[in-house]
């Protein structure tokens, strides 16, 4: 089990199948949601993303708070990090964005980074693989105050399925495929895009099943947003920080609960 466990994030990236899995409009709404809500159109300052995998998120906060700002990322997994650089190296030629340092590191530990040095943090899809207690109490710490903390989790299990991201994505094509071609032309798009894709969904399944129903020992937390609440409210009491909390929300084809901490 320890192994499979072990082998697991290394042949989701190595093989490319988390960028699959994540090739689709809500995903890309998500993380441009994300970067928006914790960016808040200031254009200076660094920016951290926990948990950056193969680097999406912290491209997008860099993308969204320019080139005078910079962004870290950290990931424990070499194999996405080297993804991740490769990924900016491309966008680099392509877009004006913040520079972004990769770095390898496990967000279950204290952070390297001193105190309140952080404009805004995201956490997308992250926090769930550990326990939370420590990454909540070490993004208060090094954030600034009046910064934003941002971290988006999967739903608990029973009232999500990854099936509604790809209804959502496909329901998007469709009206992009229609408006831009006509509908035949449009309709004939989207099947090839089916048939292009689809494939990917289902290789993607395995990893989707081991994460979700913890087959393969991993250790994942697919909790109801009250459960995150309590946490959050666990940090609150046991840490010398002051935030508030704003109105969770659902995201990613609302397979998500987004939440937003403030600093105070
Ligand atoms: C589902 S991916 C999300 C990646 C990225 N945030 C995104 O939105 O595309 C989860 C990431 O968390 C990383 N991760 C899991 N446990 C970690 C830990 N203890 N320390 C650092 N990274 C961790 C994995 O390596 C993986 O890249």
């Amino acid at each position: 089990m320890n192994t499979l466990r072990k082998l697991l994030w290394p042949t989701y990236t190595r093989t490319k199948l988390y960028d699959k899995a994540t090739d689709n409009i809500p995903y890309d709404q998500l993380i441009k949601q994300n970067a928006a809500i914790v960016v808040k159109g200031l254009k200076r300052g660094t920016y951290l993303d926990l948990g950056c995998g193969t680097g999406n998120q912290a491209i997008q906060l860099a993308l969204n708070a320019g080139p005078d700002a910079r962004v870290i990322g950290i990931d424990k997994s070499p194999e996405a990090l080297e993804i991740a650089q490769k990924k900016y190296e491309r966008m680099k030629r392509e877009y004006v964005l913040a520079n972004i340092s990769f770095i390898e590191g496990d967000i279950a530990q204290p952070l390297p980074f001193s105190d309140s040095q952080f404009e805004g943090i995201t956490a997308n899809n992250s926090i769930y693989l550990v326990d939370p207690f420590s990454p909540i109490i070490e993004a208060l710490r090094v954030m600034k105050s009046g910064s934003l903390f941002l971290m988006s989790n999967p739903r608990d299990r029973e009232t999500s399925s990854s099936l509604a991201i790809v209804v959502d994505h496909i329901s998007q094509k469709k009206e992009e495929f229609n408006n831009h071609y006509g509908k035949v032309l449009g309709d004939i798009a989207l099947s090839g895009h089916i048939l292009n894709r689809g494939p990917d969904y289902f290789l993607i399944l395995p990893f989707e099943f081991a994460l979700r129903y913890n087959l393969f020992n991993v250790d994942s937390r697919f909790w109801p947003v009250e459960r995150w609440i309590n946490e959050i409210e666990k940090a609150r009491k046991l840490s010398p920080y002051q935030f508030t909390m704003r109105p969770p929300f659902e995201s990613y084809s609302n397979q998500n609960h987004t939440i937003v901490i403030e600093k105070s």
